[in-house]
Order: structure tokens, then C-alpha cells, then sequence
């Protein structure tokens, strides 16, 4: 549905202007089939909003090819290029309504834009009032909206002119969590209804774990990393990947630990790991059998367990407590074991 090759952005300064040029997108592919939800996740700067905005040209590209629905927008403008765009629809962090207008009336200005009448224009918003839950809001003005009521408006705005894709901006990062996790539901809602593809744009781990079902990583525009979320969660490939992981878990050795963890496995040292388990391994009892099987014992000193989409995923830290040779064949048991093991380093023990 959304396919991106190629695709670079450079930010040329003015004449006269002695700035550096900016990169901001270096060699992007991206492919998103029909009805799926991709996150880009990425740190400020690192080129999500331009990625986000060359899918409708808001950004014309440097160089490569945008096409959407089997179209290539790269080779449209002007007035064919308006018409493509009416099939994307985007929402943003600030919403952007016109707050001289009425929320009903900010909703029908893509339709009267398009030149729809009057009454057809009513039969398309009144039921997209109802979708985003506002019907009883109609008449009022966004001033007198709540954020997430205002996203809601927005939503309905942009589903207007009934397109196949949706693009959003960081739609909830000027919410609060609870508000957050409503639009969320609706977005989630919208792409089962309405079979709508959406490309999301968030720095927040928390909105690609509870909707997206793939997610690209960019650091300094480039794709560094893309995987299906759960795989994501329970195994990022990048030290960014595993930096934005952390945070959002909060699970790492203590502090005290981290200072004594050397790279290299000593004579009298104990791996430090972290096991992400999945499918079956959740409900095995691995760690007694390690005990038992491995003659290693086991210091947890952290866990969790969490639900990404119909996954279980449990996280761990812990130390493998015995001599190298049994520790190096426990850790060998835990790889046969369908879950991820990572070894973050060897504490020293003197006793
Ligand atoms: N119109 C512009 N002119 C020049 N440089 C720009 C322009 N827009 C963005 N940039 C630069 O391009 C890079 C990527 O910016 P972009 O807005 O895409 O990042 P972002 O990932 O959306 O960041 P944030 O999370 O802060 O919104 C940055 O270095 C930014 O300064
Ligand atoms: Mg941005």
C-alpha cells in the first residue's frame, strides 16, 4: 500500500544562507502492506517527521520514488497530485483545527474543498462524528474541546475524504496517558473497520507495544533496524534498538552490579544475563530446571512479564551462579530453550 524506495531528503539552506545542508532521510525503503499499522520510532532529529511528510509529498523528496495505493506520487503535482492525496489522510501532535469553526465544520472542509455539496457533505460527517465518538459536539468550537476530544476531530477531519491510509504525526504525544490510550483504541478501531493502512510516527515504545504490529527504527536518517514488534520487544538487534528497550522497561542490573561487569568471562566470574522467553517458554519451569539439570543456582534480580499484542513475553535478569563449565553449559541449556539470552557480563565472586 505504502512503498518507499530509495528515498532521500535533503534540507538545502537558502541563498546566502551559510548553513550546512541537512540530511535528514539517506536511502530509505519502506513497505507497508494494506491494513497494517507500522510504527517509526526514532530519537528527535532523527528524520521521522520528514519521513513521515515525503509520504505525501508534504516533502517532496530528493531523490527515489513514494507510491501509494500503486500510485507514484513522485511523479505527480499539482492538481493530480491534490487529487492522490485526497486517498491519505494525516493527523498531528497539535491537532491543527481551525478554531473559527465549528467541529462539524472542521470536518466537512476537506469535503467542501473538494466541492461536495451540501447535503451530501452532512450524510459523510455526521456518521464519522459518530465513529470518533463526538455526535454530540457537532456545534461546538475546539477551544472548548478537551486534547484528546480535539485528536478525535482531527481523526474524523482526516478520514473525510475516505482514504485507504492514514498518516500519524506523534498523534499523542501532547496527550496524557490515559487520554493517549483512548485514541490509541480508536486508531486500532478505524484500521479493523475500515481495513485503514496506518503509518505512525512516535518516540514513545509504549504506542508502537500497544498498536503498531512492525516497527522501523531511524537513527540519523537512516532505517537502521525493522522487525514485527514482538520480535522487536523480545530481541532488538541494535544498541539503539536495546537503548529504547531499556528505557521503556527499566529493567537492568543494579546500578552497583553495572560498575562490576567486566567483558570477559574470569576464573571465578558468573554471567550477568538477560533472558527474554516467548511462546512455550513462558510456562516452562527453565530455571529450577537449571538448577536441577545444570547444577547452576539462579539470582534473579530483575523480572517481568509483558503483553505485546497476544504475546506473553517475561524478561529477566539474573546471575548464573557456578563454576565456568557449568555455567557456560547452562547458558547453552537456556539457548536450546526458545528464548533469547543475552549475556550483558561476568561479576567477579572472591567467595
Ligand atoms: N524545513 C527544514 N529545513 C531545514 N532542516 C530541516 C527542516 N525540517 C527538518 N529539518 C532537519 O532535518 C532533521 C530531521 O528533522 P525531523 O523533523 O524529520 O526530525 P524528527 O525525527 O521528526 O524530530 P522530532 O522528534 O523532534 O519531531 C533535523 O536535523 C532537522 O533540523
Ligand atoms: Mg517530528
Amino acid at each position: 500500500m505504502i512503498r518507499l524506495h530509495n528515498v532521500s531528503k535533503t534540507y538545502y539552506p537558502r541563498r546566502g544562507d551559510s548553513a550546512q545542508a541537512v540530511h535528514a532521510l539517506k536511502d530509505v525503503d519502506l513497505q507497508i502492506p494494506q491494513g497494517r499499522i507500522h510504527g517509526v520510532i526514532g530519537l528527535s532529529g532523527a528524520g521521522k517527521s520528514t519521513l513521515i511528510r515525503c509520504v505525501n509529498l508534504l516533502e517532496r523528496p530528493t531523490t527515489g520514488i513514494v507510491t501509494v495505493d500503486g500510485r507514484d506520487l513522485t511523479g505527480l503535482s499539482g492538481a493530480a497530485l491534490n487529487e492522490a492525496r485526497h486517498g491519505i489522510g494525516m493527523i498531528f501532535q497539535h491537532f491543527n483545527l481551525l478554531t473559527n469553526r465549528t467541529v462539524f465544520a472542521n470536518v466537512a472542509l476537506p469535503l467542501e474543498l473538494m466541492g461536495m455539496q451540501r447535503g451530501a457533505i452532512r450524510e459523510r460527517v455526521t456518521p464519522l462524528l459518530e465513529l470518533v465518538g463526538l455526535a454530540d459536539k457537532a456545534s461546538q468550537y475546539p477551544a472548548q474541546l478537551s486534547g484528546g476530544q480535539k485528536q478525535r476531530v482531527a481523526i474524523a477531519r482526516a478520514l473525510a475524504s475516505r482514504p485507504k491510509v492514514l498518516l500519524c504525526d506523534e498523534a499523542t504525544s501532547a496527550l496524557d496517558p490515559q487520554t493517549t490510550g483512548s485514541i490509541l483504541a480508536l486508531l486500532r478501531d478505524i484500521n479493523h473497520k475500515l481495513g485503514l493502512t496506518i503509518l505512525l510516527i512516535t518516540h514513545e515504545m509504549e504506542v508502537v507495544k500497544s498498536i503498531c504490529h512492525r516497527v522501523s527504527l531511524i537513527s540519523d536518517g537512516r532505517i537502521v533496524e525493522e522487525a514485527e514488534v514482538g520480535d522487536f520487544f523480545t530481541a532488538p538487534r541494535t544498541r539503539l534498538g536495546r537503548d529504547f528497550l531499556n528505557d521503556f522497561l527499566k529493567l537492568e542490573p543494579p546500578r552497583a552490579l553495572i560498575e562490576r561487569l567486566e567483558e570477559a568471562p574470569g576464573k571465578r566470574s558468573h554471567p550477568v544475563v538477560r533472558l527474554a522467553f516467548s511462546g512455550d517458554a513462558v510456562s516452562t519451569p527453565l530455571i529450577s530446571r537449571l538448577a536441577r539439570e545444570c547444577g547452576v543456582d539462579v539470582s534473579i534480580l530483575q523480572a517481568k512479564v509483558e503483553s505485546i499484542q497476544e504475546r506473553t513475553l517475561g524478561l529477566m535478569i539474573a546471575e548464573l551462579m557456578g563454576p565456568p563449565a557449568k555455567t557456560r553449559e547452562a547458558l547453552a541449556y537456556l539457548e536450546s530453550h526458545d528464548l533469547h539470552v543475552e549475556v550483558l557480563g561476568h561479576v567477579q565472586r572472591d567467595d
